[in-house]
C-alpha cells in the first residue's frame, strides 16, 4: 500500500522530509504546497513532483492523499495541522508541534474527535543512537533515571528570517533546539509530569550576522527582526523527583556543545555528542562504547526512520509514538520556562 504525500511548506528543512520519502517504497510525493509560489516551483523541479500549488485547501480537499507533512514556521503550525486532521489526513508536524498551550490542546482534541493521527517531528528520537538508548533504558540497565541534563550551545547560530521573530517563532532556541532535546531526555525518562521549572533568559548579543567565515543553518525567507532570547536555561522538575537541566543558545561567547545525558541509580547513559553508557560492576567504574555506525546523531537514518514510522501509523500498523499529547506537555514545560525567565520566579505547572 503506497500512501500519497503532500508536503506543505517547502523551505529548508521539507527537503529532508521529501528525500526521506521518495527514498521509501511506501510512499509517494504527490503534492507540494508553499505561499511561496516561485519556491514551490523549483522545489517541484528540484524533486521531481509535478503537482505544485499555493493553496493548502486543494491538498485538503483531495480524498487521494492520505497524509502530510507540515513544514511551515511554527506560529502556523497548530493551524494548518488541525485543518489536516479535520480533513481526514494523517499529520507528521515538524517540531515544536505548538507555540502555546491552547493551540496544543485544541490538536489533542483535533486528534480524539477526529481519529486520524499526528506525529510530532522530534527527529533525534528515530537516530540509532537514541534507538539503542531506549532499548537499554526499557531493559531497566540504569535504575531509576533521576536526573539529566541537555545542552545546545552555538556561538553564532541564530538561523535568521523568522526563527528571530517572536510573533512568529514563539522564542528563539529553547522552542527551536532546546525542543528536540528537552523531548529526548523527558522520552528517555519516560515521560513524567512536569510540576514546576526555573528559568531565565538572556539577549545580550543578537543574532550575529556581522560574523564572516563561519556556515550555519538558514532559514528561507529575509526577516530580520531579531527579537528573541540568544540563551535561555532552566531546570524542569518532574512529578517523582527527576530533574531535567537545560541550556540552549543562539548567540553565546562559548564553544558550540551539544549534550544529552540520563543520571540513573544504577548507571548513566550520554545519548549526544556520542553515544556511550557509565556503570560500575564489581568495584570497578565501565565505559561502556557500544559498537553501532554512528554513535552521533544520524540526521540523514534519524529521517528516514522517523518517515518510516510516520508511513506505519499511516498504513493502521502502529500508533504515533509521538503524539499530540506529548506536544501539550512539551508546550507546558516550554511556555512555563519563558514565563519563568520573564518573572524570576520559579513556575508551577497544571495539568
Ligand atoms: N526537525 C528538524 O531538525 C528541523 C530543522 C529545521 C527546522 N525545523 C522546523 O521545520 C519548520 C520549517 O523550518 P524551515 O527551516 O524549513 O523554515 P523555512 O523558512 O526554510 O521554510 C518554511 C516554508 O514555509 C512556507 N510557508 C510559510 N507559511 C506558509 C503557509 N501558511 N502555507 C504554506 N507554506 C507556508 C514558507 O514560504 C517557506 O517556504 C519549522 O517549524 C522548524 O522549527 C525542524
Amino acid at each position: 500500500m503506497t500512501i500519497k504525500i503532500a508536503v506543505i511548506g517547502v523551505g529548508t528543512i521539507a527537503q529532508e522530509h521529501i528525500k526521506a520519502y521518495q527514498a521509501n517504497p511506501g510512499a509517494e510525493v504527490v503534492a507540494l504546497c508553499d505561499i511561496d509560489i516561485e519556491r514551490v516551483k523549483q522545489r517541484g523541479e528540484q524533486f521531481g513532483v509535478a503537482r505544485v500549488t499555493g493553496d493548502r485547501a486543494e491538498i485538503l480537499s483531495d480524498s487521494e492523499i492520505d497524509a502530510v507533512s507540515i513544514c511551515v514556521p511554527n506560529n502556523k503550525h497548530a493551524e494548518i495541522a488541525e485543518d489536516a486532521l479535520r480533513a481526514g489526513k494523517n499529520v507528521l508536524l515538524e517540531k515544536p508541534m505548538s507555540v502555546s498551550v491552547a493551540e496544543a490542546e485544541a490538536l489533542v482534541k483535533a486528534t480524539k474527535e477526529t481519529g486520524k493521527s499526528l506525529q510530532i517531528g522530534y527527529v533525534r528520537r528515530y537516530a540509532p543512537n537514541a534507538l539503542v538508548a531506549k532499548r537499554f533504558l526499557d531493559e531497566d540497565e540504569f535504575g531509576k533515571i533521576y536526573a539529566a541534563r541537555t545542552t545546545i550551545l552555538r556561538n553564532a547560530g541564530n538561523p535568521g528570517g523568522w526563527f528571530g521573530d517572536k510573533d512568529v517563532a514563539g522564542g528563539g532556541p529553547l522552542i527551536d533546539l532546546g525542543v528536540h532535546v528537552v523531548d529526548l531526555c523527558w522520552y528517555l525518562m519516560g515521560q513524567p509530569k512536569a510540576v514546576s521549572v526555573s528559568g531565565a533568559s538572556f539577549n545580550p548579543i543578537g543574532a550575529r550576522d556581522n560574523i564572516q567565515h563561519l556556515s550555519r543553518y538558514r532559514a528561507s525567507s529575509e526577516t530580520r527582526v531579531n527579537n528573541v532570547e540568544d540563551y535561555a536555561t532552566a531546570q524542569i522538575r518532574f512529578e517523582g523527583g527527576a530533574i531535567l537541566n537545560v541550556d540552549v543558545s543562539y548567540s553565546l561567547h562559548t564553544r558550540n556543545e551539544t549534550a544529552v545525558q540520563l543520571f540513573g541509580e544504577k548507571g548513566g547513559v550520554e545519548i549526544e555528542p556520542a553515544l556511550h553508557m557509565v556503570t560500575e560492576r564489581h568495584d570497578t567504574v565501565l565505559h561502556i562504547e557500544p559498537q553501532i555506525d554512528s554513535l552521533g546523531f544520524d540526521f540523514t537514518v534519524g529521517f528516514a526512520n522517523e518517515i518510516e514510522h510516520f508511513l506505519s501509523v499511516c498504513r493502521g500498523e502502529i500508533a504515533a509514538d509521538a503524539p499530540a499529547e506529548h506536544g501539550l506537555e512539551m508546550a507546558r514545560m516550554l511556555t512555563a520556562i519563558y514565563e519563568s525567565a520573564s518573572t524570576g520566579s520559579e513556575v508551577k505547572i497544571t495539568h
